[in-house]
């Protein structure tokens, strides 16, 4: 099935959206009629729900960061405002059409097309590189047990020992099972609810227990 309508087939879907008088959250809806259950929403996160994630992510420390699942970039820019260099940023897109779009709108940025359980294969091409947060904007709660087990393991596996993990959720509660966190040592807390946002969300932050005695 083809990414865009007929009349914008082969141009970028976010910019070339935006220059033909559409907004980004046309392209956002187009992609969620195709591909519902990976998308997870039907309107890009809003800039306050971004900036919150970005506020958490900064104060995590000055390492890299890492984004999952950035869709059409509202969080990515956020961060880039809030302070973090494109350079410290690694983002996980798996939709190509999306991914090939936030490589040209973030140049300087390493974008890496693919799938966000396979994140330490990625990270093996930037080894030595301390992360200290990880932001998702994935459908976490889409995802079955298994996938929410190893996303969450690969990434603490990454982080530096005070780094976070942000998730959004659409929900009041926890995005997986609680004993996923409570097997790998993890506690979750929401740090944020975020009423201007469509639907509106809560922010989650895991962060390793041993720190919070
Ligand atoms: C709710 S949307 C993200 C919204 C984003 N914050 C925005 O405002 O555009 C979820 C994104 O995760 C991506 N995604 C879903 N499953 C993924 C996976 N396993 N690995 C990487 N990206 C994934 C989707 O393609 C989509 O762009």
């Amino acid at each position: 099935m083809r990414f865009l309508p007929d009349n914008l087939a082969g141009v970028s879907p976010i910019t070339e959206f935006r220059e033909s008088g559409l907004p980004a959250a046309a392209a956002f809806f187009w992609q969620w009629v195709q591909h519902p259950r990976e998308t997870g929403a039907i309107s890009p996160s809003s800039p306050f729900l971004a900036r919150a994630m970005a506020r958490e992510a900064v104060s995590a420390g000055d390492g890299m960061v890492i984004e999952l699942g950035a869709g059409t970039g509202v969080i990515t820019q956020a961060l880039v405002d809030a302070g973090v260099t494109p350079e410290r940023l690694l983002i996980v897109e798996k939709n190509p059409a999306l991914a090939a779009s936030l490589r040209r709108r973030f140049a300087d940025a390493r974008i890496v097309e693919g799938d966000a359980t396979q994140i330490d294969r990625m990270m093996r091409l930037h080894d030595g590189l301390a992360v200290s947060a990880i932001v998702s904007g994935l459908p976490l709660i889409l995802f079955d047990l298994r996938q929410q087990y190893v996303l969450l393991k690969k990434s603490f596996d990454l982080l530096k020992p005070a780094g976070r993990f942000l998730q959004f959720t659409y929900g009041p509660a926890l995005p997986v099972p609680r004993q996923i966190p409570d097997r790998l040592g993890l506690r979750a807390e929401r740090a944020a609810f975020i009423l201007r946002n469509v639907p509106p969300a809560t922010l989650w932050r895991f962060e390793r227990a041993r720190l919070h005695p």
